[in-house]
């Protein structure tokens, strides 16, 4: 027997040590020790309820409890060493307690599995990291509702087929962004409601012969309730895998931002620029400021959509109860928490940075016949049919197209050749500012309606992060 295969809680059964690479193959432990807090603080839980239903004495529970502490110091001051001997984490800081205690440390594992104890400890992991992520997302919300604020009578083109449709603030394509992440924002709270349960008590697969009773471990963990059937607590990774598609779609819209901050910081749109602090320059080409961020982040969505199809996969067809194939949950979750927290974090920092060029922007507004359907619905304000509206606007843009210029700049005269229901007072619904403020109404791009937009969307933010904090 190798030496570290010695030391093994399961080898009672077996007359040969592991392979060699075998036990390299099967170990995660050079992962799953990220969960090393958490599985520490599930077996203190656990330890206090074998003491609370007398199959641990007070004084046992106590011992226990005191050499995972200790354990937990030498982790936190980087003195706790792992051996991949042990396999992962759980057999890693139960060996070392009872090297600690002696004899007493073999007693934590009475009426628990590892397969509950790796599911507590992922549920426990998955909680906080899920907090984390929700008020980073919650701090990119508010940059983005700050601008939108700011820039809400500022106007740009709008686009549809990336072609100018019709002006917008770019105070409402902010809020545009900000619903995105609203809907990430409640996907990520409501999913917190699936992980919060606690597994602890279903063992192995089948419960235990102990009078255990897991509503004390769920509420020593501040889990909000315990899961209750036993083989589906060991087996189910629908959390992680709610997760991880959150997180897709999360991504998806940080990728579409991207998408547009890269156009926009472009010499041909020059709408914004990002700020030299998260900008890269060119080894050859000295002019160059690559918006390195969003497109970092934009490539970072296929990494998660990865991870997601990986669980999916991992999961299709598993037979119930717990599969060592679920030890392949761990490193596309921890990546894909890394992943987002990063985004998440980049893109906070970076959006109150934005500087937009308004001038730009308004130019390009103006060119494009972007306020050609505010011809057509004046029209129809005169009595014309949508349609006809549709279809005179039609030729006076294809008039304007002809000779360079805008409808705008062409005279009454020449208007009036198209309909004579044109009058003097066209001119004010041809002006850019004129078209944005027309359309005010909920949901509508004027700047009084963006404003209005923005003070919901701060007490909306408010009250949804005050939710999910208080049901911790
Ligand atoms: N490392 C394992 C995992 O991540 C822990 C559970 C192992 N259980 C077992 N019966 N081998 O899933």
């Amino acid at each position: 027997m190798t030496e570290g295969s010695a030391k093994k809680p399961w080898t009672g059964r077996f007359n040969e040590p592991t392979d060699a690479f075998v036990e390299a193959f099967t170990a995660s432990v050079d992962f799953d020790k990220r969960l090393q807090h958490y599985d520490i603080w599930g077996s203190i839980a656990h330890a206090r309820m074998l003491a609370k239903i007398g199959v641990l004495t007070q004084e046992e529970a106590e011992t226990i409890v005191k050499g995972l502490k200790s354990i937990e110091a030498d982790i936190d001051a980087g003195q706790f060493e792992w051996d991949i001997a042990l396999e992962d984490v759980h057999m890693n800081i139960e060996a070392a307690l009872t090297e600690r205690i002696g004899v007493l440390g073999k007693k934590l594992h009475t009426g628990r599995s590892r397969n509950d104890q790796v599911a507590t400890d992922m549920r426990l992991y998955l909680r906080d990291e899920t907090d984390d992520i929700v008020s980073e997302l919650t701090r990119l919300q508010t940059a983005l509702l700050d601008v939108a604020e700011r820039e809400a009578g500022t106007i740009m083109p709008g686009f549809t087929h990336l072609q100018t449709a019709q002006p917008v603030t770019f105070g409402h394509h902010m809020m545009a962004w900000f619903e995105m992440l609203n809907r990430d924002h409640e996907r990520l709270c409501n999913g917190r409601v699936r992980i919060d349960r606690s597994p602890l008590g279903a063992a192995a697969l089948a419960g235990t012969t102990y009078p255990i009773d897991p509503e004390i471990t769920a509420s020593l963990l501040g889990f909000d309730e315990p899961c209750v059937n036993s083989l589906d607590a060991v087996s189910d990774r629908d959390f992680v895998i709610e997760f991880i598609s959150n997180c897709a779609l999360l991504l998806t819209h940080l990728s579409r931002f991207s998408e547009e901050l890269i156009l926009w910081s472009s010499a041909q749109f020059e709408f914004v620029d990002l700020g030299d602090a998260f900008c890269t320059g060119s080894s050859i080409m000295p002019q160059k400021k690559n918006p390195d961020v969003p497109e970092l982040v934009r490539g970072k969505a296929s990494r998660v959509y990865g991870h997601l199809i990986a669980l999916l996969s991992l999961m299709k067809a598993q037979p119930l109860a717990y599969n060592r194939d679920n030890q392949e949950d761990k490193e596309p979750l921890f990546d894909t928490v890394d992943t987002v927290k990063g985004c998440l974090k980049v893109y906070a920092d970076m959006v109150p940075g934005i500087r937009v060029n308004a001038e730009r922007m308004r130019e390009a507004a103006r060119r494009g016949f972007s306020t050609a359907t505010d011809l057509a619905d004046y029209l129809v304000r005169k009595g014309l049919p949508f349609r006809d509206a549709h279809e005179i606007v039609g030729n006076a843009v294809r008039q304007g197209v002809q000779s360079g210029r805008d409808l705008a700049e062409m005279s009454l005269d020449e208007l009036r050749g198209f309909s004579p229901k044109i009058e003097e007072d066209v001119f004010d619904i041809l002006t850019l500012d004129g078209s944005v403020a027309a359309r005010d109404h909920l949901g509508g791009t004027a700047p009084k309606r963006v404003r209005s937009a923005v003070q919901r969307a701060r007490a909306e933010l408010h009250a949804l992060t005050h939710t999910s904090a208080s049901s911790d």
